[in-house]
C-alpha cells in the first residue's frame, strides 16, 4: 500500500454522529485548518480540483486529484509514495509544522477520500515539466492575459492593482509588488523575477508559500499573455 499502511475501513465520529472517513477526508481536503500554522490560508482544494473533467474558469497549479491515489508515481516521477507526495504540499505550501503521519486519523481520512475519487486503479502517472532556466517569453494578448489572471492568480492575489478579495494578506499585490524590485533585485528585469516566481514558486529566493506552475499547468503562451496584461 503506497500510502504507508493497510487501509481498514475507518470510522470517525463527528459532532452529529458517525461520519464516513471519506466524508471527513473531503471536509479536510477543503479546510485550510488541516495545517495548524496560523500563516496558512490554503486548503488542498485551493490548488487541486477533484473532478474528472477540467474546470471552467480555473487554472490551478496542481493537477486534479481525481484518479490520483493509484498513480504509479507522483510529482513527475520524483515521488513513489503517495503520503510523501501529499506531505510535500503540506509542508512546503501549507506550512504544516511536521509531515502528516500514516497513523494520523486525519491523514487516513484524506487517503480514504483520495481513494474514493480514484475509480481507476490503473491510472497512469502524469508528466510534470518544471522550467529550470528562466527566460523571457513572447508577450501575448492582454485580453487573454486578463482571463489567465482571473483563472490562475486571482483566487490568492485578489484583483489586480488593489488585491481586493485576496485569500491572504501575505499574497502580494500584482503588479505593484514589482515596484520594489529595483532595490531588491538590482539589474534584474522585473518580468524575469515574476517569471521565476511563477515557475519556481516558493523555491525562488528566500521563502514564501506560493506554488510553482509547471509547463503543463501554465503554458509559456499564457504566461506571455499574463505579462502583457500586467504591463510587464
Ligand atoms: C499551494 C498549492 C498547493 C496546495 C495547497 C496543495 N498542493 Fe498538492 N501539488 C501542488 C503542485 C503545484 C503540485 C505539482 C503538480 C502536480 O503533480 O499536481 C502538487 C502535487 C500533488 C500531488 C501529486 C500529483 C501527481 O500526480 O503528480 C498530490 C497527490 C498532491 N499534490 C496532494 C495534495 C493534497 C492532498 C493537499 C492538501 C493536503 C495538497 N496537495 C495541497 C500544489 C498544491
Ligand atoms: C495558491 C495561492 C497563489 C496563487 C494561485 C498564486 N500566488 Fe503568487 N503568491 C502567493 C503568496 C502567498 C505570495 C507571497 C508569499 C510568497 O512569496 O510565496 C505570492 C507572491 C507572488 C509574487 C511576489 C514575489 C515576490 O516576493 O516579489 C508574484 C510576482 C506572484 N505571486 C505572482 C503570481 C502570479 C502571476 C500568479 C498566477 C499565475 C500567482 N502568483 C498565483 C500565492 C499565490
Amino acid at each position: 500500500m503506497r500510502w504507508g499502511w493497510l487501509v481498514a475501513s475507518v470510522l470517525t465520529v463527528g459532532c452529529g454522529g458517525a461520519t464516513s472517513a471519506e466524508d471527513f477526508g473531503e471536509e479536510l481536503f477543503q479546510d485550510s485548518r488541516l495545517s495548524e500554522s496560523q500563516f496558512n490560508s490554503f486548503s488542498c482544494a485551493t490548488c487541486h480540483a477533484s473532478t474528472a473533467k477540467p474546470e471552467e474558469g480555473h487554472v490551478r497549479a496542481g493537477y486534479s486529484l481525481y484518479n490520483s491515489a493509484f498513480r504509479p508515481s507522483w510529482w513527475g516521477g520524483y515521488e513513489t509514495n503517495l503520503l510523501n507526495a501529499v506531505n510535500f504540499c503540506y509542508v512546503n505550501f501549507m506550512r504544516g509544522v511536521s509531515p502528516l503521519t500514516a497513523e494520523d486519523p486525519k491523514s487516513r481520512a484524506l487517503y480514504e477520500y483520495l481513494v474514493h475519487i480514484s475509480p481507476d486503479s490503473q491510472a497512469p502517472a502524469l508528466p510534470l515539466t518544471v522550467v529550470k532556466d528562466i527566460q523571457d517569453v513572447p508577450r501575448g494578448s492582454s485580453s487573454r492575459g486578463a482571463e489567465v489572471y482571473s483563472a490562475a492568480c486571482q483566487t490568492c492575489h485578489g484583483e489586480p492593482h488593489t488585491g481586493k478579495g485576496r485569500l491572504t494578506q501575505l499574497a502580494s499585490i500584482l503588479p505593484e509588488v514589482t515596484d520594489e524590485y529595483d532595490s531588491l533585485f538590482p539589474g534584474v528585469p522585473h518580468q524575469l523575477v515574476v517569471i521565476e516566481k511563477v515557475r519556481h514558486g516558493q523555491f525562488f529566493g528566500v521563502s514564501g508559500s506560493m506554488p510553482l506552475y509547471s509547463r503543463e499547468a501554465l503554458s509559456d503562451e499564457d504566461l506571455g499573455a499574463l505579462l502583457a496584461f500586467l504591463g510587464l
